[in-house]
């Protein structure tokens, strides 16, 4: 039995089962027979959830780049490793063999080298979903420096806040991406942000769509011409397994966003090894993840763990609507794509338009579906399956995050009985837990409870950048030893695993994680504005959509309310970006608190759902009489 390929049911139980009682050699021998290593590792782990310090694979010397591209050279040199579909249908599709693909990192590698960058330097990332964005990661790897790719939708204060949070040197943008039929300019926002990072020398700048941009002297380089004089060869550096691959920011419920730091060899292995089995990878396969490389699933599901394992990985630089919403059908039937990994956002988008976008295409070929990001609907579930899987290809719904590096919870295809809107069953070496109030396990099935980690796995987050304190107390103080992943979650009858959503103040819409916090933080900074409260509210497309209650100044009073909320949108924008932008705006005289001055948000999100036939007790409040005000102008 190979630990590596899991085939049916049965094996999956013989395998988790391995995995928990001996988890050590469990992933030493994944670890062994699947990857090239430089130097073996002394032990294979150490970890104490208290301080908290996790080690994997500790001793060994490796370079992931080797893994993901190097040892496929002399078999699938000319396989196709990135095949790029650009945003304008009519231009063609781009297929960057492994052979292509080793010599634009190497030359990549080389630039960056030139500019400066060495071994344990920060790189900021902002570009679109073109294939420079990838090369631009794994140039990074391949020299030892630590990636920090910021998704190109941020705007150009988060950008700034991302790149002096972990001091980049350099940021790798390009002049400007295409979206649909719009172009943003990237460059101008990167030229705001810097303004505000003094620790940035260098920026290389991409040529994607032509635009006539302000080369800053001194500071920012085409990159075209430094890629074309760049030498083919670069000897990759060696790492240690504990050495920093990447941080990646995502939202925390208070405070700046938190860097999370995944280190290198734990997280290639675990990438790799879900990639394989959760979308039953097969050689000739041409995988498809609509995410953006600027999250995790793209970093995990789009880079690493599809070329770890030599697959055909799509990149799409577009929209799911443009130039109709037949995009997504029209590229698996162009491409012959095998497996399809999306979110329920777009799934739930695509479903409202006519049927006939779908039956246009043939989808013979998809033989996986995948969905991330919140959970799946049950009606979205269903559309996913009779009308693109015709309820022959098997849903993987993954429950992951930007912490975890990998899918934790997940169906295995062709072996688990999968169930709408269940992630099902824990992937080998994830121990789940349910736990309550009052930080005991809740054992047995049918119950529910906040969902933890017991034991560590190989791709768990190390630290956040420049603050291991906020990742104690995070993910490691709440409960006595385990990491608590901040969801809520229910067990069935049999042990599969349904999460219910966030138990803090993170809010997803459109799968995107918003912490309530920096919104707030951003509205309150409208000189109009005295005080305001987020909560999510359910939304047909994007899951959730925010609600926000603004108390106003005196001297925003008289001030015309539509106006008022456009120019909190455009602060939202511009701090943020226009994915935290807020649905419906209710200008209130007070917000319900506690006598200790806390916001009571479970009240606000009940009335923001209009789900107030039972709205709890509010006699602890400070100002009982504000909940019938707010009720009675809800929007
Ligand atoms: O609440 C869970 C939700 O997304 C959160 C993690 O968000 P992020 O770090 O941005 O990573 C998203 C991509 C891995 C989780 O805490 N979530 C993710 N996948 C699912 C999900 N909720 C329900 N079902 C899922 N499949």
């Amino acid at each position: 039995m190979s630990n590596y390929n899991i085939k049916h049911f049965e094996e999956y139980f013989q395998i988790y089962r391995k995995s928990v009682r001996d988890p050590e050699l469990f992933w030493e021998e994944i670890a062994e027979e699947h990857f090239i290593w430089r130097k073996r590792w002394d032990k294979v782990l150490s970890w104490d959830f208290n301080k908290p310090e996790i080690k994997w694979f500790e001793g060994s010397k490796l370079n992931i780049t080797e893994n993901c591209i190097d040892r496929h050279l002399r078999t699938k040199g000319d396989k196709t490793a990135i095949l790029f579909e650009p945003n304008d249908p009519n231009s063609p599709a781009e297929h960057i063999t492994y052979k292509k693909l080793h010599e634009r990192v190497c030359r990549m590698s080389n630039v960056l080298k030139e500019q400066g960058v060495s071994k344990g330097d920060r790189v900021c990332i902002y570009l679109p979903m073109i294939p420079e964005l990838a090369v631009a990661t794994l140039a990074c790897a391949r020299i030892g420096a630590i990636h920090s790719v910021v998704f190109a939708g941020f705007s150009s204060t988060a950008l700034a806040t991302r790149i002096n949070d972990s001091d980049c040197k350099i940021v790798i943008t390009s002049d400007g991406s295409y979206r649909g039929g719009k172009t943003i300019d990237l460059k101008g926002i990167v030229d705001e942000a810097l303004t505000h990072c003094n620790g940035v020398s260098t920026t290389l700048v991409v040529n994607r769509i032509g635009s006539d941009v302000e080369m800053k002297e001194g500071r920012d380089k085409w990159l075209q011409p430094l890629l074309d004089s760049a030498s083919l060869q670069f000897e990759p550096e060696i790492m240690d397994a504990e050495d920093p691959l990447f941080i990646l920011y995502t939202s925390g419920s208070t405070g700046k966003p938190k860097g999370m730091v995944h280190s290198t060899a734990g997280y290639m292995v675990y990438a790799a090894y879900t990639f394989k089995n959760i979308f039953n990878y097969k050689e000739q396969d041409v995988y498809w993840c609509t995410a953006d490389i600027g999250w995790i699933t793209g970093h995990s599901y789009i880079v690493y763990g599809p070329l770890a394992n030599g697959a055909t990985t799509v990149m799409f630089e577009g929209v799911p609507s443009y130039p109709d919403f037949g995009r997504f059908w029209q590229i698996v039937e162009k491409h012959k794509v095998t497996q399809l990994y999306t979110a329920p956002t777009a799934i739930r988008a695509l479903a409202k338009e006519n049927i006939e976008f779908v039956e246009n295409y043939d989808l013979s070929s998809l033989r996986v579906l995948g969905t991330v990001g919140e959970p799946i609907n049950e009606e979205a579930w269903h559309w996913y399956n009779d009308n693109v899987g015709k309820k022959k290809s098997p849903i993987v719904d993954t429950w992951w995050q930007t912490e975890t590096g990998g899918i934790m919870i997940s169906p295995i295809p062709f072996c688990t009985p999968t169930k709408p809107t269940y992630a099902t069953l824990p992937f080998p070496g994830i121990q789940p837990a349910l736990m309550d109030e009052n930080g005991e396990e809740i054992k047995g099935n049918q119950v529910d409870g906040r969902l933890c980690i017991k034991y560590p796995w190989p791709s768990i987050a190390r630290t956040i950048w420049g603050d291991h304190q906020r990742y104690k107390d995070t993910y490691f103080s709440a409960f006595k030893n385990m990491y608590f992943t901040g969801d809520g979650a229910l067990r069935d009858e049999v042990g599969y695993y349904r999460i219910t959503g966030r138990v803090d103040d993170v809010i997803i819409v459109s799968g995107h994680n918003l912490g309530t916090a920096p919104i707030e933080d951003a509205i309150n900074e409208h000189p109009a504005v005295a005080e305001s409260a987020i909560v999510g509210f359910p939304h047909d497309i994007k899951g959730n959509a925010l609600y926000g209650y603004v108390i106003l100044k005196e001297s925003g009073e008289s001030r015309d309310h539509d106006n008022l909320r456009k120019e909190i949108n455009q602060i939202i924008t511009e701090h943020i970006g226009p994915i935290a932008k807020l649905d419906k705006i209710q200008f209130v005289n007070g917000l319900p608190k506690t006598r200790s001055g806390k916001i009571m948000r479970r009240i606000l999100r009940k009335i923001a759902g209009k789900d107030t036939a039972n709205l709890g007790d509010t006699s602890t409040l400070l100002n009982p009489e504000v909940v019938q005000e707010i009720m009675d102008n809800v929007l």
